[in-house]
């Protein structure tokens, strides 16, 4: 099958490789000339694991070619998929759609005997409708037939969820796009991957569905966090008692800093205006956002108690910056809020990040940044580690006594627990676990 893939982001570029591994012909576009030279010449514009490989293999295989000319590629296609961006738009939060819809006009110039035209980029209820009518209205000889199908792809394990996803979602409006979207997939189906047809607004609408929920299980359980502290409880067993039941289940229950990324904060947000457009509120989500934003601030204020009455002059070391650990991706990192909440008060900040850096400097200012996690903590009054790397979870401690100046180590990933760090003379808080004053009171309390 012949495919072309416009918007060649992180989601065109993951769709459109791992379809070439299928087998199919793909072509990916772009309308940045320099991505496509990049790419062309094996350089990835992202930085995402095995990625790199799979457009190797794929390329030499001639299964995979990069353009900038849209033209050709889409007359030749079977199935074209869009996969430009939708960020949120400047000011109130919707969806920008802009890209989408100059792609449609695009599409329609240039379609050629029946097409299926499917939305890959994450788009709010009814803009599958939009597309078909743009494209109608500029062509009406077209013989298309627009089809939605989310992306539920995780940065970081993007090939993987790509190649064994849970479901496939594909919302269609024409039956003749059901074979054509088989035929895109049949390699999954013969992996048993469900795949489910829907109508197309409710499929526009589930991957909304989809990442608000996940958004909100994380807030829930950051907030259940916030009161094990209060109370003395152990967040992490309660994640674990509560996920072992399968009508909850155990996945996105790690409490943490906050969510960040380039889909849940926009999702949720676009998913917010679209609900208050229809006038049917979601206030859960509402919430969820705005419990999230203020989380990343607060956890700025946790480092700051830890450290003591003031952190003006202090020297803090952050571990990590990206929003999750196995990409580059800074955008939304609650990095960003912790570091501002630190410099605000006065503090110095040095960071070090394995994959982030060059990304983290377009973001923070004043951060003073370091090759290895021993080169930040010279003399640093706290460790904190914010994103939790591989590479961060066997820190040598002595070795981090000796240079740092106090050894504090928050923990904002619960990648340790007290047991271990205490025997090598440090200081140690983390997300949502018992306090030592906690628990000294609470015994007293008891006694
Ligand atoms: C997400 C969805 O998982 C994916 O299906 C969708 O298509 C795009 O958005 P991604 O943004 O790459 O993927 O990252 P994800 O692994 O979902 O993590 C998002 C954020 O939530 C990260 O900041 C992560 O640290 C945080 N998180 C996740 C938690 O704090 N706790 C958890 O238990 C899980």
């Amino acid at each position: 099958m012949r495919i072309a893939v416009v918007g060649s982001g992180y989601v065109g570029l993951v769709s459109g490789a791992c379809l070439a591994d299928f087998g199919h012909q793909v072509t990916c576009i772009d309308s940045n000339e320099e991505k496509i030279a990049a790419l062309k010449a094996g350089v990835m514009p992202i930085y995402e694991p095995g990625l790199d490989q799979i457009v190797a293999k794929n390329g030499k295989a001639n299964r995979l070619v990069f353009t900038t000319e849209l033209g050709k590629a889409v007359r030749e296609a079977d199935a074209v998929f869009i996969a430009v961006g939708t960020p949120s738009r400047r000011g109130d939060g919707h969806a920008d759609l802009s890209y989408v819809y100059a792609v449609a006009s695009e599409i329609a110039a240039n379609v050629n005997g029946f097409t299926v035209v499917i939305t890959k980029s994450t788009v709010p209820v009814g803009t599958g409708d939009e597309v078909e009518r743009i494209i109608r209205e500029a062509n009406p000889d077209a013989d298309v037939a627009v089809v939605s199908n989310p992306e539920f792809l995780r940065e970081g394990a993007a090939i993987e969820d790509f190649k064994r996803p849970d479901r496939i979602v594909i919302g269609i409006e024409d039956e003749r796009a059901r074979a054509v979207m088989t035929e895109v997939y049949r390699p999954l189906y013969l992996n048993q991957a469900p795949l489910m047809f829907t109508a197309r607004r409710t499929s526009e609408l589930i991957k909304y569905a989809a990442n608000a929920f996940l958004a909100m299980k994380i807030t829930f359980i950051n907030e259940m966090a916030d009161l094990c502290e209060a109370v003395g409880s152990n967040v992490q067993d309660v994640a674990h008692g509560i996920g072992l039941d399968k009508r909850i289940g155990s996945k996105f229950l790690h409490a943490g800093p906050g969510y960040g990324g380039s889909c849940f904060p926009k999702d949720t947000l676009a998913l917010v205006k679209t609900a208050q457009d229809y006038n049917s509120p979601l206030r859960l989500i509402e919430t969820t956002v705005a419990i999230n934003d203020q989380r990343k601030r607060a956890m700025a204020r946790k480092v700051s108690r830890a450290i003591g009455p003031d952190i003006r002059g202090k020297t803090i070391a952050l571990l990590g910056l990206t929003f999750k650990p196995n990409t580059d991706d800074m955008r939304e990192s609650p990095a960003i809020s912790i570091v501002q909440g630190l410099q605000d008060g006065g503090a110095k900040v040095r960071a070090f990040d394995p994959e982030g850096m060059e990304a983290a400097k377009a973001y923070l200012s004043d951060v003073t940044f370091g090759a290895d996690p021993y080169t930040i903590a010279e003399g640093a009054d706290a460790l904190v580690l914010v994103t939790e790397w591989d590479a961060f979870r066997a820190l040598d401690f002595p070795r981090l006594k000796g240079l740092m100046k106090e050894p504090l180590l928050v923990d904002l990933r619960n990648v340790y627990r007290r047991e271990q760090i205490a025997r090598y003379g440090f200081r140690f808080v983390s997300v949502g676990r018992p306090r030592e004053d906690i628990n000294a009171a609470l015994s007293s309390a008891a006694e």
